[in-house]
């Protein structure tokens, strides 16, 4: 199971993140990967403080320079090396 963790606190949220998780989630779907993928919100994982970009953790690993433009890809990308 990869567990993924997008945060939706203040700066994330603002910059897209809940409609980056539901992207997300329906393409987890589409790749049949619903069983595979734990998805969960997160509170403020400091990325935003730190310049690092949207809070994005994959199997606890801090992902950085996510954005709004590529977080599907790059976190898909991520989830398909944790399988
Ligand atoms: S609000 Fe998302 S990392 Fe800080």
């Amino acid at each position: 199971m990869v567990r993924v963790d997008i945060c939706i606190g203040s700066a994330c949220y603002v910059k897209n993140s809940g409609n980056i998780a539901k992207e997300l989630t329906e393409e987890i779907n589409k790749r049949n990967l619903q069983d595979q993928v734990e998805l969960k919100g997160s509170f403020c994982m400091k990325s935003c403080v730190n310049h690092l970009g949207l809070g994005v953790k994959v199997n606890g690993r801090l992902l950085e320079g996510v954005t709004a433009v590529n977080a599907v890809d790059v976190i898909m990308k991520e989830i398909e090396q944790a399988l």
